[in-house]
């Protein structure tokens, strides 16, 4: 009898806990998947802590209609030595966004950053020739690009190819445009549309909300439909400040991509409350203003700039093909570590508890 009620009470306690571990990760705040559907999906930059965090993964879920995949696509993860491909990581990040209902958008093939050091030299450890170059570019969309044909809606191809600041260049010196110069790009679109035929293509990059990388982004967008190769959509990372830059100078980009016939994402939103620094700069009291959590009145100011974006987004919301948060929630950002390290930052919509932050209700202000 003893050993029965003790089995009794162990199923009830597993019942409730169970019942109130649901009911925990069932979120109270409306879904911006829903409050966004008939304009433009919602998005996530996602990594496997993501999916480890069951709460998260029910935000994710209620929030979204797609996610892109933060690191896993890359090529450090995927192509770690010379034609061996790694895809546990990805393929567990796409699984589960299929499970769920969730488009992918695939992230990156092509990009100078989180690139292992081998790709880019030869067997004496010289910088590679172009033909190099060249057959190692075939090799890693073929064989990335290829391996996910047909389960994702689209893929940024390259990242980040422009050049910051004043100048007459338009391309970054990277390893692949010094071998290649400006072909590379070219030919991964071709790469990529033969490997993913069905799959939209993106060229993703940061800065393109305002000149000179506007201008940049539109010859480069010139030159590839020039070229001949399908370019379906351009990713503004839109990782921005709460006081810059101005919405303006955002719509004029937005303006003149949409007049180029692309697709615009909003690929990588945020909304830094800290003072912008050269990455790798000192931690300097300023930086540690919000360290205790966010005050009042910048609370305030990023839930006016959330209303103004997603107004903004709105008003263009046939050419924008879906706005994409990075990530999940303050907490996972990686404006904590970057571009000075251990700073707090507060730039999504969700704090570190994962609840709603004004700048959420800023949101759903623009959506009224
Ligand atoms: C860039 C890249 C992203 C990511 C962020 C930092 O914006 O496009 O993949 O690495 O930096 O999270």
């Amino acid at each position: 009898m003893r050993r029965f009620s003790t089995l009794l009470f162990l199923c009830l306690l597993g019942f409730v806990s169970g019942f109130v571990g649901g009911f925990a990760e069932e979120r109270q705040e409306p879904s911006l998947a829903q409050l966004c559907a008939d304009y433009f999906p919602i998005g996530m930059g996602i990594g496997p802590a993501d999916l480890r965090d069951p709460a998260v993964w029910a935000l994710v879920r209620h929030h979204c209609q797609q996610v892109t995949i933060e690191n896993a696509l890359k090529p450090s993860p995927t192509q770690r030595q010379p034609g061996v491909f790694d895809f546990t990581q990805a393929e567990a990040l796409i699984a589960a966004a299929e499970e769920a209902g969730l488009g992918v958008h695939a992230h990156t093939l092509v990009w100078h950053r989180q690139t292992p050091d081998w790709f880019f030299v030869d067997e004496a450890g010289e910088p590679f020739s172009s033909e190099l170059a060249r057959s190692r570019l075939r090799q890693h969309i073929q064989g990335v690009a290829g391996h996910f044909r047909g389960r994702v809606q689209a893929w940024d191809v390259v990242n980040e190819a422009l050049v910051d600041g004043p100048g007459e260049d338009d391309f970054r010196p990277s390893p692949w445009y010094q071998a290649m110069g400006e072909e590379y790009i070219i030919k991964a679109f071709r790469l990529a549309a033969e490997a993913d035929p069905e799959a939209l293509l993106y060229y993703n990059d940061y800065g393109l909300e305002t000149e000179p990388k506007r201008s940049r982004a539109v010859r480069l967008i010139k030159r590839l439909q020039e070229a001949g190769v399908r370019v379906d959509g351009i990713g503004i990372q839109a990782h921005l400040q709460v006081d810059g830059p101005p919405i303006a100078e955002i719509e004029r980009s937005i303006v003149a991509f949409a007049e180029l016939g692309l697709r615009v994402h909003i690929s990588e939103l945020d909304v830094s409350v800290l003072p912008w620094r050269q990455p790798g700069s000192d931690l300097l009291p300023e930086d540690q203003i919000f360290s205790d959590g966010l005050s009042e009145e910048m609370a305030a100011k990023q839930r006016q700039r959330y209303r103004e974006l997603f107004a903004l987004f709105l008003r263009h919301h046939e050419v924008i093909s879906g706005v994409t948060m990075w990530n999940t929630h303050d907490g996972r950002s990686w404006l904590n570590y970057f571009p000075v390290q251990d700073r707090v930052d507060h730039p999504l919509l969700f704090d570190r508890e994962l609840q709603p932050k004004a700048a959420f209700a800023g949101v759903l202000q623009a959506l009224e």
